[in-house]
């Protein structure tokens, strides 16, 4: 997956203001930054649903410009706000996402009950979603983002104000489809997070990225990489806390 040089504006607002980077295969990248740093929109325009002011996406080999029905058919993305069907079961949530991804019933079925167990989850998959906890919601999106059997995935902010448990599981389970192949983009302003998971990581701040390095490298710059965190990095390179 390649990025270059893309910009958004909203308005007057530049929201992503010159972003490039490259994903390779099988790599868990991380996208970090504090809220407004235009991780979210970035994600939206890798993912086809916002279209850059100028720039150039390629994934797989396919130009955004001309083939984005392809790049859509090898991407799965799990939003950062939860799109999922409060009413319907969490079978008939994955069925209906697995159909909207071009799935024939019997493939939508097969594969919905196979992630789900994935997720953990299979033993709910009759339960309502309404009923589920955030956490369990979490994992139901992630789980509907892997229905067509993606080759990279898009997760925007996973495991905001999710339980210790869910947390670890889609941490575990996106470990896992590395393993198998998967590659990842992932966005979260955890950097401890990032620090754990990603093999690259990209620091966003004002819609711009500000560093991009191994965690590892990034941190030796610093100082001692045991001792230095992700936190320290952002704090040295923009003068500001995460937290502010
Ligand atoms: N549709 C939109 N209209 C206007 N402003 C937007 C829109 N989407 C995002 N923004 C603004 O762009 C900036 C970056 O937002 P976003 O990409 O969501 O950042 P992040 O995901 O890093 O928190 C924020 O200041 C946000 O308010
Ligand atoms: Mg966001």
């Amino acid at each position: 997956m390649i990025a270059k040089d893309l910009h958004k504006s909203f308005g007057d607002f530049k929201a992503v203001n010159g972003v490039s980077f490259s994903i390779n295969k099988g790599e868990i990248f991380g996208l970090l930054g504090p809220n407004g740093a235009g991780k979210t929109t970035t994600i939206r325009m890798l993912s086809t649903v916002l279209a850059p002011d100028s720039g150039q996406i390629i994934i797989g080999g396919h130009s955004m410009k001309s083939e984005a029905e392809a790049i859509r058919s090898i991407i799965g993305v799990c939003p950062q706000d939860l799109a999922l069907y409060e009413d319907l079961s969490a079978i008939d949530n994955m069925i209906f996402f697995g159909r909207m991804a071009g799935l024939n019933s019997q493939d939508a079925r097969t594969q919905a009950m196979a992630n789900l167990k994935l997720m953990g989850l299979e033993e709910r998959a009759k339960g309502k979603v309404a009923k589920f906890s955030g956490g369990m919601k979490r994992r139901i999106n992630l789980a509907i983002a892997l229905m067509g059997n993606p080759q990279l995935l898009f997760l925007d902010e996973p495991t905001v104000g999710i339980d210790p448990q869910s947390r670890n599981n889609i941490y575990e389970n996106i470990l896992g489809l590395q393993k198998k192949g998967m590659t990842v983009l992932y966005t979260t302003h955890y950097m401890e997070e990032a620090d754990r998971i990603c093999q690259r990581v990209a620091i966003m701040d004002g819609g711009k990225i500000i560093a991009m390095d191994t965690p590892y490298q990034l941190k030796s710059q610093l100082g001692s990489p045991d001792k230095v965190t992700l936190e320290d990095v952002f704090l040295k390179l923009t003068g500001r806390s995460l937290r502010d």
